[in-house]
């Protein structure tokens, strides 16, 4: 019988991408999201692309009571993978307590839940932002971490609550995978990224300034110290993301380390620039872009060293900057007429 994994925040960006690989490889899903940030429309959505069922529960992580009843309903569960959070980090600034509120209980919560029903395995959506501002790329697991904001805060205290716990019980398995930015989408183009309202990152932004949604694309900072001038990043399909997750999930048991912190990026530095240009090569220069001021908080370099991953989930990313342009403005153009 197919094991089963609950994913918490299963609708949303990355989760969704992680169901559609965790049933591909003959998992069974069950997704717990209150659809603060996601549509019911994203279950059906999952089953089309895959073919298979999805158990779905609207509900909120930060409530034991209904994280108790799942994990009873549908007991027995193999491992937790926890997505559910909010993750903007301007907001996050301008309303810590929600961040910290939400984000916090709902991994505690979570987390309360699995071990009282003898769910032994986690896997934690952590983010490269916990490696601050004062370290160089490539960043290596164990660098010194630090945040800069509330949002990254709650990664790193979540990080920290979840090695006490292995400290405390060490049955307990958590691995920690630290995304660095994840673009692209699913390539029938049903799934995506599609946030509320006028999106904060780099590839929201310029799929719809692509499809005529918004009007011009500013460039934030043309003067760092860079091959050309602008901010560099780890951008890395979520597809890829996504079978990082189920290759953590089969190694789980056996990682070396407790809980294991892991890299999910493609280990290259690509310019805001160069993702702008590649983009504009798919769409016929349809992303109009003007270069603006530095915008407060971006560090110029950010980077994974993919080493780990490649050693302990024999993982590494497979698809190209081209594919995770590519996909993104399909899902953007077939979600516009939607
Ligand atoms: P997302 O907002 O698309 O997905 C999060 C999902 O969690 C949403 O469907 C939302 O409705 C749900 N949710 C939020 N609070 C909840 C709660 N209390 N109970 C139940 N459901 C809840 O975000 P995403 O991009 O898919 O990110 C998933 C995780 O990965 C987050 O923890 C995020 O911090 C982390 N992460 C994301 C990125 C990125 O660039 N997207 C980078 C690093 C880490
Ligand atoms: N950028 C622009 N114009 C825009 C939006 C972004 O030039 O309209 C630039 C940014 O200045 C940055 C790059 O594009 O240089 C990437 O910016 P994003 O906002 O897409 O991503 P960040 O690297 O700032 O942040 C992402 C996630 C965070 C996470 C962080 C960890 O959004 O959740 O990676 O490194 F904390």
């Amino acid at each position: 019988m197919a094991k089963r994994i609950l994913l918490t925040g299963g609708c949303g960006y990355i989760g969704s991408h992680t169901a559609v690989a965790l049933l591909e490889s003959g998992w069974d899903v069950v997704i717990v999201d209150n659809l603060s940030n996601s549509d019911k429309s994203v279950k059906g959505r999952i089953e089309a692309i895959t073919g298979k069922k999805v158990k779905f529960v609207k509900g909120d992580s930060t409530s034991r009571k209904t994280m108790e009843k799942v994990f009873k309903k549908y007991a027995p569960i193999y491992a937790v993978i926890h997505f559910a959070g909010y993750k903007a980090v301007g907001e996050s600034v301008t309303k810590p307590l929600e961040y910290y509120s939400n984000n916090l209980e709902s991994a505690i919560e979570t987390i309360n839940a699995a071990i009282n029903n003898n769910v032994m395995n986690f896997i934690f959506s952590s983010s490269a932002t916990v490696y601050g501002d004062d370290n160089i790329s490539p960043f290596k697991e164990d660098a010194k971490l630090s945040s800069l904001h509330p949002y990254g805060e709650t990664k790193l205290m979540i990080e920290k609550i979840l090695s006490d716990i292995s400290k405390a019980n060490p049955k307990f398995r958590s691995v920690l995978l630290r995304y660095f930015n994840p673009v692209g989408a699913h390539e029938s183009g049903l799934i995506g990224e599609n946030p509320n309202g006028r999106p904060n990152n780099l590839m929201p932004y310029m799929t719809r300034v692509a499809t005529g949604k918004l009007d011009v694309l500013t460039v934030f900072g043309s003067d760092y110290d860079t091959k050309d001038g602008t901010c560099i990043r780890d951008f890395i399909h979520v597809m890829d993301i996504a079978e990082g997750h189920v290759a953590a999930l089969e190694r789980i048991e056996t990682l070396p380390e407790n809980p294991c912190a892991i890299n999910l990026g493609r280990g290259e530095g690509v310019s805001v620039k160069e993702l702008l240009d590649t983009f504009n090569k798919i769409t016929g220069g349809k992303c109009k872009a003007v270069y603006g001021e530095r915008r407060k908080g971006d560090i110029a370099v950010s980077y994974a060293s993919a080493e780990k991953a490649k050693l302990l989930l024999s993982w590494s990313a497979k698809r190209t900057v081209y594919d995770m342009c590519e996909s993104a403005y399909n899902f953007e153009k077939i979600h516009s007429h939607q």
